[in-house]
């Protein structure tokens, strides 16, 4: 009960437009050291949407690069291991002097759209994994998301909420533009675009696929070792892979845990059948001009 009350005193985040894309205003504020940011060509980068599985990615990727080392992947939380670029955020700090402090070589992570990331990281070459999951688990996820952080503005009702993702107007921008833009730069740049639905549904298959694209070579018992560490259940319970270091002030879990459900087709219990349809209608529209395909559920 104190720690709700605590939560419900600190206040949340303000958000501005940068570039037609709403972002936090203390990221807009601090734009232009963002946007110069200064890749080196040995940085690794995890770029997603919000909610796409971002802390689970990263968790294999650490553990493909320690060998499948547990207690080395304990170090320390996600968000130390990967600055995130563009935050600057209570309680974390800033994720770019976190980055130009951090030796080579280093892990990054952004959610920014393609056309917002500082082109250091293009220029120089750098291994960028992109991760994407369907929209409608996304959006779910993220309302759930924004109730539990204050590092998110309120998001109002779930119907306020499902109308501003559909019209892009939530943080980080509208997420059809967002694994649309990635999308088409993949085939220029050095970007291994991965689907959180394969994830689910063959995870050793897609960390062979990480492996490879680190240039890591792991035999069969150290896969199934991060098989098993990074599978929802076991990461639920790891301290430095589900958030609970931020104080409860910022993220308050009994609210809605950051390890919330991890699964594909969850939308189903909270779209209604007009939201569904609605959803359906408007993402035909939007994703006319792209090859780019989703698995919304499992057969
Ligand atoms: P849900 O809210 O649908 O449960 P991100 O890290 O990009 O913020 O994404 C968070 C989402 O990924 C949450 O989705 C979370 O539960 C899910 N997730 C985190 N770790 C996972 C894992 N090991 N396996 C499957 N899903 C995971």
């Amino acid at each position: 009960m104190a720690e709700n009350s605590k939560f419900d005193e600190t206040p949340r985040i303000t958000v501005d437009y940068m570039r037609g894309i709403l972002l936090p205003t203390a990221t807009c504020d601090a734009w232009d050291l963002i946007w110069n940011f200064q890749a080196k060509p040995d940085d690794l980068l995890i770029s997603t949407y919000p909610k796409a599985g971002t802390t689970w990615t990263q968790e294999i990727v650490d553990l493909i690069q320690n060998e499948g080392d547990v207690e080395m992947s304990k170090r320390a939380p996600t968000h130390i291991r990967f600055p995130v670029i563009e935050w600057i955020m209570p309680s974390v700090g800033s994720g770019l002097e976190q980055a130009n402090a951090m030796p080579s070589p280093r892990n990054l992570k952004t959610h920014l759209p393609i056309e917002l990331l500082p082109p250091s990281f293009l220029e120089n070459n750098c291994k960028i994994i992109y991760v994407a999951r369907n929209a409608k688990d996304i959006v779910v996820s993220y309302y759930h998301f924004h109730r539990m952080t204050k590092g998110l503005p309120d998001p109002g009702t779930w119907e306020e909420y499902f109308e501003n993702f559909l019209a892009g107007k939530v943080c980080w921008g509208s997420w059809h533009d967002h694994v649309k833009g990635w999308w088409k730069a993949k085939d220029q740049h050095n970007i291994l675009y991965l689907f959180y639905e394969e994830m689910k549904k063959n995870p050793k298959q897609e960390i062979q696929k990480l492996a490879e694209f680190i240039g890591k070579k792991l035999d069969d018992k150290v896969l199934d070792t991060i098989v098993h560490h990074t599978s929802f259940d076991v990461m639920k319970q790891n301290p430095m892979a589900n958030y609970s270091s931020i104080p409860t002030k910022f993220m308050n879990h009994a609210i809605s845990p950051f390890m919330r459900k991890g699964t594909v087709g969850d939308w189903k219990h909270h779209f209604t059948v007009a939201q569904n349809e609605r959803f359906n209608e408007d993402y035909k529209k939007k994703m006319a001009d792209t090859s780019l395909a989703f698995h919304f559920q499992f057969q």
